[in-house]
C-alpha cells in the first residue's frame, strides 16, 4: 500500500468518510481541451504517448498542475486490452479506435489471448510508477479499465457504433459464444486491474461506456455480472473501486450491490435520484453535463450549485462530469468549475 497522499479528499470521499469539502476530478481530464496536452500531442501520435511511460506520466500530471483537480487519472486508453489480447488496434483521426478482424466466430474467440500484464501491458505499469514519481504524493492516482461488455462491444463491432448491431446480435443469437468471449475479457481485465493496484494505483475505475446499449435485463446478465466478478477480485487489493456505467440509470441500485465503493452517475439522471437508488451501499460520483462548460462561468457555477444541492449534506460524493470533457471546452470554464466546487461545497460538510 502507498503512503496516504497529502490531499486525500478523493480517497476519503470514496470511502464515505468525512471531508472538509467535496473533491473533484474530471473524466478525460488529460486531453485535447488543454493547450499543454495538444503541444505534446503535436509531436507524438496518441498510441506512442500511451506506450511511453514518461510521456503518459507528463500528460497525466498536467490537469493536477494546471486545473487543480483532487485526483489524477492515468493517461491511457481502454483499447489497450483488446490489443494485448491479440487484436490489431489503430486510432483513426476523427473516427476513434479501429480493431482489425472483429470477433464474430468461435475460431476468432479462441485465438484471443489472456495477456500477462507484466509483459504485454508493462508500459501501463511503468506509466503508473513514473506518474507516482512526478506526483510525489500530492494527490491520488486513479487507474482504469473498460468493462468486459464495453470492450466486447468494440471487439465484436471493430469500432464504435451507433447501434452495436453485431455485438447485440451475438448476445441474442449466440449467447454461449458471447459468454465465452466475455469470460476471457473478464479474466484479462481482472489480472490487469490487480496489476495496476500492485504497481501503485490508489483507486480504480471501471468504464462501462456502452452498458446503456443493453436493456436492463441484458445489462444485468452481460455487463453487470462480469463487472461484479472484477469488483470481487479487486477487493483484496484494498483500493476503492468506481463503477461508471453510462446510460444505465435504471440499475444504479444493483450496481451499488456489486460491492464497489463508488457508483458513477451520468448526466441523464438527477444525482439526488441516483443517490436514493444507491442508498447507503456506496458513494456517488458525478454528474454535471459536460456541455454546460460551453455556456460560460456563471452557468457553470449554477450547474455546480445544483449538483451539490441535489447531493445535499453528508459526504460520500465525488464531484465529476456526467461523462468525458469535450475537446473544444474553454479552459477558463474548467477553472470556474473547480473554483465553484471549492467555494460552494464546504457548507455541505460542516458540523
Ligand atoms: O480521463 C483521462 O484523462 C484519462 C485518459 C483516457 C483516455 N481514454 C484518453 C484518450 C481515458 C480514461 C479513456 C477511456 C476511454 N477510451 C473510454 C471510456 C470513457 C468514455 O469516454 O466513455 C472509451 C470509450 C475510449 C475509447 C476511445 N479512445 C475513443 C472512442 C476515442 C476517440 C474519441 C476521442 O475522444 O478522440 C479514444 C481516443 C482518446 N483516448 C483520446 C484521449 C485523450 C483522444 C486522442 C487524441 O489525442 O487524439
Amino acid at each position: 500500500m502507498n503512503d496516504v497522499p497529502r490531499n486525500d479528499l478523493f480517497l476519503r470521499a470514496c470511502r464515505r468518510e468525512k471531508t472538509e469539502r467535496t473533491p473533484v476530478w474530471i473524466m478525460r481530464q488529460a486531453g485535447r481541451y488543454l493547450p499543454d496536452y495538444r503541444a505534446v500531442r503535436a509531436e507524438y501520435d496518441f498510441l506512442t504517448m500511451v506506450k511511453t511511460p514518461e510521456l503518459a506520466a507528463k500528460v497525466t500530471v498536467q490537469p493536477v498542475d494546471i486545473i487543480g483537480v483532487d485526483a489524477a487519472i492515468l493517461f491511457s486508453d481502454i483499447m489497450v486490452i483488446p490489443e494485448a489480447m491479440g487484436m490489431h488496434l489503430e486510432m483513426v483521426e476523427k473516427r476513434g479506435p479501429v480493431l482489425r478482424d472483429p470477433i464474430r466466430s468461435s475460431a476468432s474467440a479462441d485465438a484471443l489471448r489472456i495477456p500477462d500484464p507484466a509483459n504485454e501491458l508493462s508500459y501501463v505499469l511503468d506509466g503508473i510508477r513514473a506518474t507516482q514519481e512526478l506526483l510525489d504524493r500530492r494527490v491520488p492516482l486513479i487507474g482504469f479499465s473498460g468493462s468486459p461488455w464495453t470492450l466486447f462491444a468494440y471487439m465484436v463491432e471493430g469500432s464504435g457504433s451507433r447501434d452495436f448491431r453485431h455485438a447485440k446480435s451475438m448476445v441474442y443469437g449466440d449467447p454461449d459464444l458471447a459468454r465465452r468471449v466475455l469470460d476471457k475479457i473478464t479474466q484479462a481485465v481482472g489480472d490487469y486491474m490487480v496489476a495496476q493496484a500492485e504497481a501503485g494505483a490508489d483507486a480504480l475505475q471501471i468504464f462501462d461506456s456502452w452498458g446503456g446499449a443493453l436493456p436492463p435485463e441484458q445489462f444485468a446478465e452481460f455487463s453487470l455480472s462480469y463487472i461484479e466478478r472484477i469488483v470481487e477480485r479487486l477487493r483484496s487489493t484494498g483500493v476503492p473501486v468506481i463503477v461508471f456505467c453510462r446510460g444505465a440509470s435504471h440499475s444504479y441500485g444493483r450496481i451499488a450491490e456489486s460491492g464497489c465503493h463508488v457508483v458513477g452517475v451520468d448526466w441523464t439522471t438527477g444525482i439526488d435520484d441516483a443517490r436514493k437508488a444507491v442508498g447507503n451501499k456506496a458513494a456517488v460520483q458525478g454528474n454535471l453535463d459536460p456541455t454546460i462548460l460551453f455556456a460560460g462561468p456563471e452557468k457553470v457555477r449554477e450547474g455546480v450549485a445544483d449538483v451539490l444541492r441535489r447531493v445535499g449534506r453528508g459526504g460520500g460524493h465525488v464531484f465529476n462530469l456526467g461523462h468525458g470533457i469535450l475537446p473544444e471546452t474553454p479552459v477558463e470554464n474548467v477553472h470556474a468549475l473547480i473554483r465553484a466546487v471549492a467555494d460552494l461545497s464546504p457548507q455541505y460538510h460542516e458540523g
